[in-house]
């Protein structure tokens, strides 16, 4: 009998813009999984945007929201999971996933994540003075966090399906 555990789903972290959800959807179709975006589910069930949350409650109450999703979503099985870009930070939350799924952080160029947000209104972590100093002083203070998953995949300057292939690619790995 094998001691293998079954990978139930594939999650997709990494900072605010990196594409998370563009790449999680394709790779969804293409594996005919379902897609969950951690955010978008948090949103329905609260029945508020992410931004009216922080606004009324603040960081802390969402990060407690979003740590209770993270460890409930675990336990799904065959889904794309796209987590918001601060999720696995929180160790357990990480923890949590790495027990019986594919994670997979998804890396970007700095300077293409800024062309990508600088136009954002629906980041909150992001309100600044100078949003482009906190987005690069945010990604630098999170690094060490998203150094400690196993699996990362560039996607700055590089086609949806390049990125989606490489991905496939450790879902086979970790299968066989
Ligand atoms: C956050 C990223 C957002 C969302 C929230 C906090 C973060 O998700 O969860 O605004 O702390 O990086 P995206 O990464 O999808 O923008």
């Amino acid at each position: 009998m094998s001691n293998k555990v079954l990978i139930r789903n594939i999650v997709l972290t990494g900072y605010m813009g990196v594409g998370k959800t563009t790449i999680g959807k394709q790779l969804a179709r293409e594996l005919g999984y379902r897609f969950i975006d951690m955010d978008s589910l948090l949103e329905l069930r609260e029945g508020r945007t992410i931004r009216a949350i922080f606004e009324a409650e603040g960081e802390a109450y969402f990060r407690h929201l979003e740590s209770e999703l993270c460890h409930e979503l675990a336990m799904w099985r065959g889904y794309v999971i796209a987590t918001g870009g601060g999720a696995l930070v929180n160790g357990h939350n990480l923890a949590a996933f790495e027990k019986a799924n594919l994670v997979v952080c998804l890396d970007c160029d700095p300077e293409a994540l800024w062309e990508r947000l600088s136009e954002a209104e629906n980041r909150p972590m992001l309100d600044s003075d100078n949003p482009k100093a906190r987005l690069f002083e945010l990604l630098v203070a999170r690094q060490p966090a998203y150094a400690k998953i196993q699996y990362h995949v560039d996607t700055s300057w590089r086609p949806t399906e390049d990125v989606v292939a490489d991905i496939c690619a450790f879902w086979t790995q970790a299968n066989t």
